[in-house]
């Protein structure tokens, strides 16, 4: 065949599997059989094998196959992947909806019900059609690029279908099917593996494989539920247009769905669900109610991360009863002495607990709970389990009352109680438990990301006196390293390597690492942003802080108290004489503008003088962005050796090609 021949070929096989593709996994309605199926993709993986240069992303024989990523890379999310604000009864319903109709000035507006999935929210983009880019929701504001674990998703159009926009971003909720978790669960059961909790926190590690082969082996699924940008030239009217529209392009659309033109609807489309939601195949905590005209959307805006003109009626929680083993403690990083429930395994919705967090000593009392009573424990879509109840119409006698001791249980200095607030501290800042927690916390992924120093290692540094505070952690020494317990050279040297290597993270990495109460990643986030580097928000005063939106008095007060602490100021010192970073760089930079300030980057190939890891960084830092595939938006491919099937698309997109010496003059003009 020619290459001309096998060109025509190729592009009808892959309409071909794409049709059939969708007839099954988002129709539900087959065609053809397994037998026949496989043989439209053999012949076309053959084809592609014969002319590789042919080969796309987009291909259906793309979905599998592609190598582990060394990391994630970051997106930001040009529309912000929002919240919803919740409302437990139809009062609140009620209120919801009242407070919506004085602010448009209609009391008839109609509302689209949708199920509330389980599962992982993600952003999908295409662009002429082709889906080029997936991600996480993350903070909202920046997620994480999942795009090659997306694609082993069936159910996502690798080509959209009809009359399709140029450009395009729809949302969705990725979840692992139930009957499928059990299958899954079932064979590695035999396996002698290890099996999972729930299919939701399945489906979440799934989504966040390095090597999307691991993905590919777990049947997600997806339900698309919103559209987040399309050509300004598309005139879309109402939601559930929108998902008619988006259904037409190929994308699963929960059938589900309904207009309801008054609350009665609503409550009666809430109530149906909880009797029937058993006999999905996907796990729901709620309905999500969403106002259908799209410019009343638009007029009612959002307030903080969550929208006016939606809100999630949440299902009630489920409850199961069981015994109260023990209460036990633990220390927090900031010192807080948090009990928590020791119970007799029970399932809840699902889920066999075993533990449930008792908050205080207060909440303790005011439920009257005391070890050995029978209690109900309620679990509430992703919240941690709770004892709500105990039962002391059955109580024997036998059972004993809890106090909070007056000393730590982990080094022993006296407890005390804050006024005005309900957890029990500890007041020893140098508590080895609570140095523990922050340490934990310090080196975890989303904070400074240091690899091979959470759990046991850490512990046993504390243990050994070599760390005493978090910045203890860059001046330890390779000697003492190696002579903890099962701490190799290489394993060392790899650690070594992930501290020197951290030191680099980008500020708002080190502020979400230092354990500020209420200071998470979105939040500073948004702090660095705002104020470019760390010593600009040492500097800062509360009046400053309130002025930000989102920033309430909880935040500004604990953000200023921490500063104000000589032992934080004295770690935050030692960090700065280790040389951790604690500058945005992309906004300090002389000319004020960033250099690379949105160029779209893909690397491939292997580079000689960057790791993956490095190079991303320091396209991000320059204000670049980083995506993992070529589309017509990428300014530059910048190509190491071996650069494959990214070359070829480079070339015909005719995106620019770049080596790493041309980037470094770029970026450092050398
Ligand atoms: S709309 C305002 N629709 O709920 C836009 N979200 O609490 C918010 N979710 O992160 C999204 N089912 O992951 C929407 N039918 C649905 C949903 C849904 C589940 C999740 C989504 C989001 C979270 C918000």
């Amino acid at each position: 065949m020619d290459r001309k021949e096998a060109e025509n070929r190729i592009s009808q096989l892959r309409a071909l599997v794409d049709r059939h593709n969708y007839l099954y996994f988002v129709e539900n309605i087959p065609e053809i059989g397994d037998g026949q199926y496989d043989k439209l993709m053999s012949e076309l993986r053959d084809l592609e094998n014969s002319f590789p240069d042919l080969i796309t992303n987009q291909s259906p024989s793309q979905r599998l196959g592609a190598e582990p990523l060394i990391g994630f890379s970051e997106i930001s999310h040009e529309i912000p992947m929002l919240s919803l604000s919740n409302a437990f009864s139809d009062d609140d319903l009620t209120a919801w909806y009242s407070r919506l109709y004085a602010m448009l000035d209609d009391t008839n507006f109609e509302m689209v019900c949708e199920l509330k999935y389980d599962g992982l929210a993600v952003s999908l983009r295409y662009e002429n059609g082709l889906f080029i880019q997936g991600s996480t929701r993350g903070n909202g504001m920046t997620g994480e690029d999942i795009t090659l674990n997306l694609k082993t998703i069936n159910s996502i159009p690798l080509h959209l279908q009809g009359e399709f926009p140029q450009t395009l971003e729809v949302r969705g909720e990725v979840y692992f099917p139930k009957s499928e978790f059990d299958k899954f669960n079932a064979h590695r059961d035999q396996e002698g593996l290890q099996t999972y909790a729930n299919p939701r926190n399945t489906a979440a590690g799934s989504l966040r494989q390095l090597d999307s082969n691991v993905t590919a082996g777990r049947p997600l699924d997806i339900f698309i539920y919103s559209l987040a940008q399309i050509d300004s030239d598309y005139s879309l009217y109402t939601q559930f247009e929108t998902l008619n529209y988006l259904k037409s392009l190929g994308f699963k659309i929960n059938p589900n769905n309904i207009l309801a033109k008054s609350t009665q609807e609503v409550i009666r489309y809430h109530t149906n669900w909880i009797q029937n939601r058993a006999s999905l195949d996907y796990d729901c905590d709620g309905v999500v109610v969403k106002v259908n005209r799209l410019d009343y959307q638009q007029h009612l805006g959002t307030i903080g991360r969550e929208p006016r003109w939606a809100t999630a009626y949440k299902f009630p929680a489920v409850q199961a009863q069981t015994r109260l083993l023990d209460i036990r403690l633990n220390v927090g990083r900031t010192g807080s002495i948090n009990p928590y429930a020791i119970l007799e395994p029970v399932e809840v919705g699902g889920v066999i607990i075993k533990q449930a967090t008792l908050h205080n000593a207060d909440y303790i009392e005011s439920k009257d709970l005391k070890i050995g009573d029978w209690v109900i424990v309620e679990r509430a879509g992703e919240v941690i389990p709770q004892v709500v109840k105990s039962h002391k119409d059955k109580r024997t006698g036998s059972e004993t009352s809890f106090s909070m001791p007056s000393l730590c249980p982990s080094c022993g200095a006296k407890l005390v109680n804050r006024e005005g607030e309900a957890a029990t501290f500890c007041t020893n800042s140098t508590c080895p438990a609570q140095l523990e927690r922050l340490v934990e916390h310090f080196v975890s992924k989303s904070a400074m990301d240091i690899e091979g120093m959470g759990g046991k290692v850490g512990v046993s540094l504390i243990q050994n006196g070599l760390i005493k505070d978090v910045a203890d952690i860059y001046f330890v020494q390779r000697e003492k390293l190696e002579q903890l317990d099962r701490m190799g050279k290489k394993s060392v040297d790899n650690l070594l390597r992930a501290i020197k290597e951290s030191k680099k993270q980008p500020p708002e990495r080190l502020l979400v690492s230092l354990g500020i109460p209420h200071v998470g990643s979105e939040i500073s986030s948004l702090l660095l942003n705002k104020f470019a580097s760390i010593d600009n928000l040492v500097a800062c005063n509360q009046e400053t802080l309130l002025n930000i939106p989102s920033i309430g008095p909880k935040i500004s007060e604990s953000i200023t108290e921490y500063f104000s602490k000589f032992d934080n100021l004295n770690v935050l010192e030692k960090l700065r004489s280790a040389g951790v970073n604690m500058v945005s760089e992309t906004v300090t930079r002389s000319e004020g503008i960033p250099l690379l300030s949105d160029l779209r980057f893909v690397v491939t190939g292997r580079l000689e003088n960057y790791s993956r890891t490095e190079i991303q960084d320091l396209i991000k830092r320059y204000g670049g962005k980083v995506s993992s595939s070529v589309s017509k938006s990428t300014d530059y491919l910048l190509a190491g050796q071996d650069g494959g099937s990214k070359l070829v698309e480079a070339n015909k997109l005719g995106v620019q090609i770049i080596s790493e010496s041309d980037f470094d003059i770029l970026t450092v003009g050398k």
